[in-house]
């Protein structure tokens, strides 16, 4: 499953360069007995399975070999994954990602191996893979030298609690349709000014949850204050 995404683009250069390891285990490598076995029926009755603790304590012990590295379990019942959260895993060096599958996992994996729970939204997938490749892409771009300038991690939306201004490339005039005049102006600072007056007003109209942890300076709350007098 994974080697779609890290073999194409910016994520494949980034492992060519150096800039990043990924490495995928099979849990299987380390399930119980001749048939590798997993996982196993829930005590207590219920519909599906469980992923079995033996098999995911011995793989992660098997890769990690420093206790203040981040084992972090991928299910619907984690905390909700956003930039922050990106720029937060982007800090450690290492980190290992436990794909759920099934119906979950022995609860003493999630009590005592497990330091944090991601959930990429709220609803549910298949297994935590899809999970694991949006957070590992997500992290991946955050680090140094992986995207062509650094300018656009900075300017990208979410990474200042706002959505991104819109952009415009060539023709100027398209079917009619004219790129904002200031835009072609030269005047770095009304640019500036403009793209930063867009990019708060696009998060008041799409995202407005967003703007009250957003950083905006006092004259930008005042501004948005006055909107709604
Ligand atoms: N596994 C299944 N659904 C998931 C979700 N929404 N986030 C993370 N892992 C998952």
């Amino acid at each position: 499953m994974f080697s779609g995404p890290f073999d194409e683009s910016i994520i494949k250069r980034a492992i060519d360069n150096g800039l990043v390891e990924i490495a995928i285990h099979n849990l299987r490598d380390h399930g119980l007995g001749k048939h590798r076995v997993v996982d196993d029926y829930p005590h207590g009755g219920g519909a599906g399975m469980v992923l079995m603790a033996e098999p995911l304590f011995a793989a992660v012990e098997a890769i990690k070999n420093d206790s203040e590295i981040p084992v972090i379990l991928l299910t619907p019942q984690g905390r909700l994954f956003n930039q922050q959260v990106a720029e937060e895993l982007a800090s450690h060096s290492r980190f290992v990602l436990i794909c759920g599958h099934y119906e979950g996992v022995d609860e003493r994996v999630r009590e005592h191996l497990v330091t944090d729970e991601i959930s990429i939204g709220d609803y549910v997938l298949t297994g935590g893979e899809l999970a694991a490749m949006v957070v590992i892409d997500t992290v991946v771009r955050q680090l140094p030298g992986v995207l062509g300038s650094d300018e656009s991690v900075k300017e990208d939306s979410h990474s200042n609690g706002l959505l991104e201004y819109p952009q415009y490339t060539r023709p100027q005039d398209f079917r009619g349709w004219e790129v904002p005049p200031v835009l072609l102006s030269g005047h770095h600072a009304e640019i500036a000014k403009w793209r930063r007056e867009q990019a708060i007003l696009r998060t008041l109209k799409r995202r407005p949850d967003l703007l009250e942890k957003a950083e905006l300076t006092n004259k930008e709350r005042q501004m948005l204050e006055k909107m709604f007098e």
